[in-house]
């Protein structure tokens, strides 16, 4: 890696303009910390090119000069991926400026679009047409397809759809030495070799830039029932999956499962929420069943599950959604949770996932250690427990300072990753490791799934100059 000289940043301004370049200090600033401020960086300059030939300049130019490149969307994710280091030797390329949908065929069920595109925007072009693009997050208003790519993202429909790499037929992506791979297929069956677009799916940035996709297509589901339950514990969380299935198939596109900690955060910092039942519960459950048009009644699914699910104890209280405003103040206590963790300060996130029969065992455990090490710990425990993943944060104990917090960060999460291996789950189950969770990776990642990881990035980067020092703890 090189400084960044003068030279380069005149080479790139030619090429991309001056609204392409951006060196000013207060233009750079927003670009060099991460949306939750967890992670800082410096850059010389912001590069912000408008088309894939534009980014195949970019990167050739700074693959000739020895010059680092940073990726970045909508600067939504949560471990450091997208935020250059402290050397002020990297340059960010933003994608913001490539916000075209190239292509959307409903009798194809796919959609193409530009890495820059904010996700709420490929949804709403899908609705247009009659139909539906699954991937939901409580970012969807700002994060990008690039990212959401380069992350494999996932949120709340993943029991039913998948996770983005399910969600793609083709990418197009510029490698690290400029050259641009045209992937962008829509064919459903390829068998002519590697599949090379999964390389790039969930690599964080360290491979390339993606700068366009073909994406997935679904038939729209405007028949949607969504109820709130209270249940007595995780277990019964689980059980409810099961219940949920058997009588609503893959009709069940949502289940969420959120703590009362989780809750209580969501109801003390997020405008215009309510406490949903009369009384305090120690979890909750927000499901959804969604279909086509013509097809099931699901009101009368939902009724039945429900009272099957009253009488074997595992709910005991439920709301039904009577109106689409209703659904959506539901959604909003769940979806708040996110954000409701930045005014307590520091929140230690711990994205995990286990085999889905193993979450009651896991909290128990979890909880136990944790106490152990740090009384009084807050677990906002929370997540799409449908997919066995639980977003398992902590927030500093009552009365504690941020910075005796912070100090006991390597103890807490370490004890969590503990408990995490030793029942075989991921220490990510979406967000990805960028730089928060690079360490962890030394650690609990099989050493050889590493090494075959370093070979492929050499393969494709041997100069390492794609997002640099993140996703791999140095050999
Ligand atoms: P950025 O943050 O800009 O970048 C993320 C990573 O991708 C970085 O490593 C960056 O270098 C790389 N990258 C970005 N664009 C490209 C590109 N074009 N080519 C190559 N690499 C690129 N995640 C979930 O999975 N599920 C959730 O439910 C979920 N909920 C969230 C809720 C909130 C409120 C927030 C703030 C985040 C949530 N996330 C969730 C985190 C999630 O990772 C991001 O929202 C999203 O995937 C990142 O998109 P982005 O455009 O902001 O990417
Ligand atoms: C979510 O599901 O709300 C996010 O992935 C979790 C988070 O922001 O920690
Ligand atoms: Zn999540």
């Amino acid at each position: 890696m090189q400084p960044v000289s003068d030279r380069v940043i005149d080479s790139l301004r030619s090429a991309l303009g001056p609204r392409g370049v951006l060196t000013a200090r207060d233009d750079v600033a927003p670009y060099l910390v991460d949306w939750r401020g967890a992670h800082r960086g410096d850059a010389r300059a912001i590069l912000r090119p408008a088309g894939t030939e534009e980014v195949s300049t970019v990167v050739r130019l700074c693959h000739d000069a020895g010059v680092a490149l940073v990726p970045q969307g909508g600067n939504t994710g949560l471990c450091g991926g997208a935020v250059p280091d402290s050397s002020g030797e990297q340059l960010v390329l933003s994608l913001g400026r490539m916000r075209r949908i190239r292509r959307c065929d409903p009798n194809d069920d796919s959609i193409t679009v530009e890495a820059g595109v904010v996700l709420r925007d490929v949804q709403q072009a899908a609705a247009d047409t009659g139909r539906l693009f699954p991937l939901s997050l409580g970012s969807e208003g700002s994060c990008t397809i690039g990212g959401v790519l380069a992350t494999n993202a996932g949120g709340t429909g993943v029991l039913r759809y998948g996770m983005m790499r399910d969600l793609t037929l083709g990418l197009e992506v510029v490698l690290p030495d400029g050259r641009v791979w045209d992937g962008l297929r829509t064919l459903r069956k390829d068998n002519t070799g590697y599949d090379l677009k999964h390389l790039f799916i969930g690599a964080e940035g360290t491979l390339g830039i993606i700068t366009a996709a073909a994406l997935k297509l679904f038939p729209a589901t405007p028949r949607r029932v969504t109820a709130w339950v209270a249940m007595p514990d995780v277990a019964s969380a689980v059980a409810m999956l099961a219940l949920l299935r058997e009588h609503a198939g893959d009709h069940v596109s949502a289940w969420e499962l959120m703590s009362r900690q989780a809750l209580d955060l969501v109801l003390a910092h997020a405008a215009g929420t309510q406490e949903p039942f009369r009384r305090e519960h120690a979890w909750y459950g927000l499901l959804e069943l969604s279909a086509p048009r013509a097809t099931a009644d699901l009101d009368a699914t939902l009724e039945t599950a429900l009272g099957h699910a009253f009488e074997r104890g595992l709910v005991t209280d439920a709301v039904v959604a009577g109106s689409p405003a209703q659904r959506k103040s539901l959604w909003a206590l769940r979806e708040g949770i996110s954000e409701a963790q930045n005014p307590e300060g520091p929140s230690l996130k711990h994205d995990v996932s286990l085999p889905i029969g193993d979450l009651p065992a896991f909290v128990e455990r979890a909880g136990r250690v944790l106490e152990g090490v740090l009384p009084g710990v807050r677990r906002v425990t929370y997540g799409h427990v449908g997919d066995g993943n639980l977003h398992y944060n902590l927030s500093k104990p009552v009365g504690a300072t941020d910075a005796d917090f912070v100090a006991r960060a390597g103890e807490l999460s370490g004890a969590i990753y503990d408990a995490v291996s030793l029942m075989s789950g991921s220490i990510s189950a979406e967000h990805g490791i960028g730089t928060a969770k690079r360490e962890a990776a030394r650690t609990y990642k099989d050493p050889v799934e590493l090494d075959l990881m370093r070979a492929v990035k050499r393969a494709l980067d041997p100069d390492d100059l794609m997002n640099p020092g993140k996703v791999l703890p140095p050999a």
